[in-house]
């Protein structure tokens, strides 16, 4: 059984079901919080029933503090109680921390035999109440918890040793063998983000052709432009060449056969926005469903000052952004739906040929 580092960890099932045995077994005990032992530690003894109130606010501070320190936490308790196991999740979200439980769903008979057998049983009254909300709690621990490990009394998280994985690594046993069967490829894009290329006299036109033309053959499945009408500061000098990305698209659309293109990203701010959406149509089509429409909030002010667009606030362009995305589906489906979104008013999304 694997569970992630940091995670609070509840240990559910009625009095006999084998929670603290297993416990005893495959957990460190530094990080088992037993409401028996604390029952102990403020109360007369394991089975002061009257410590209760007590011994769960004791480990209530106790597990708070712990999963504030990002420590393992393994509460060993019945978890009967839906308003303790939400307030114990409350702390876990409260710090970020994973949450998985652990339900011991041990045979009815089987439970009530080791309870006859303990030295002290817990008062068979009390073990059929628990038994009778055993499997209402058992069906609702998958909602609440991040992850649920059923343990039975012959299965084989009974005697699988446990162990702790960083949360990145979680479940990477799972991915591997998924990745194994149904494999997602990896897939490469290139980015073409600077005109500026080695040599004295480069030629614009031939070379750029030649780039998209061998990234094609090298087995590139993608090829990006930039939407900037000047290099960015990021890769170079804003004197040095830039070509606007919708037309330099059509020009790669016409050099290419199967690779797919797009602007990584389209800036939400420099065109009309259902244009925008008509010349990746525009694109889509002539190049034989090649295209790729990348969006984004844009944010080189510069760039709008010196082409005189205005540079509306960041929530603005997100509300662009937004009626962008409900705006295309329209606009590239049937008929001529009109749209009125946020910031963005289209009377009549027509778009023929469709892409
Ligand atoms: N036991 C057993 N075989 C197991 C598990 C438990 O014989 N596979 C016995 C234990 O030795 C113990 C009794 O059953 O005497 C109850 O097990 P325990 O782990 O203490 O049950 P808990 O679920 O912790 O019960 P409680 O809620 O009462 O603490
Ligand atoms: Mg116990």
């Amino acid at each position: 059984m694997e569970i992630p580092t940091g995670a609070l960890v509840v240990l559910a099932g009625p009095s006999g079901s084998g929670k603290s045995t297993w416990a005893d077994r495959h957990l460190r005990s530094d990080l088992v919080i037993s409401s028996d032992e604390l029952r102990a530690v403020v109360g007369l003894g394991p089975h002061d029933q009257r410590a209760g109130t007590d011994a769960f606010d004791v480990l209530d501070l106790a597990v708070e503090r712990r999963l504030k320190r990002g420590l393992t936490t393994v509460i060993d308790s019945l978890a009967l109680d839906e308003k303790q196991r939400r307030r114990w999740r409350e702390l876990a979200a409260r710090f970020d921390r994973p949450t998985c439980a652990i339900a011991f769903d041990t045979p009815d008979a089987e439970c009530r035999r080791r309870n006859k057998a303990r030295d002290r049983p817990v008062p068979s009254k009390a073990v059929t109440s628990q038994l009778a909300r055993w499997p209402d709690v058992l069906g609702a621990l998958p909602d609440e918890f991040d992850e649920v490990h059923v343990v039975t009394a012959d299965g084989d998280h009974d005697r699988e040793p446990v162990a702790f994985v960083p949360r990145a690594l979680h479940r990477h046993r799972t991915r591997r063998s998924t990745q194994r069967e149904d494999p997602m490829p990896l897939r490469f894009g290139l980015s073409i983000s600077s005109f500026t290329w080695p040599g004295e006299t480069v030629d614009l036109a031939p070379t750029l052709g030649r780039i998209a033309t061998e990234a094609e053959e090298a087995g590139f499945s993608s090829l990006w432009v930039m939407d900037h009408v000047m290099q960015i500061p990021q890769v170079g000098r804003e004197w040095e060449p830039m070509l606007d990305s919708t037309t330099t698209l059509g020009f790669l659309a016409a050099a290419t056969d199967s690779i797919r293109i797009g602007a990584l990203v389209n800036g939400i701010t420099y065109r009309n926005v259902a244009h925008l959406g008509k010349m990746v149509a525009t694109l889509d089509v002539l190049s034989g469903g090649r295209a790729m429409c990348g969006l984004g909030a844009a944010w080189f002010d510069r760039e709008h000052r010196a082409y005189g667009w205005t540079m509306p606030s960041l929530a603005e362009r997100y509300e662009l952004l937004e009626d962008a995305l409900e705006l295309f589906p329209l606009l590239w489906g049937p008929g001529s739906p009109s749209f009125d979104g946020r910031r963005v008013r289209v009377p009549e999304a027509i778009c023929y040929p469709r892409p």
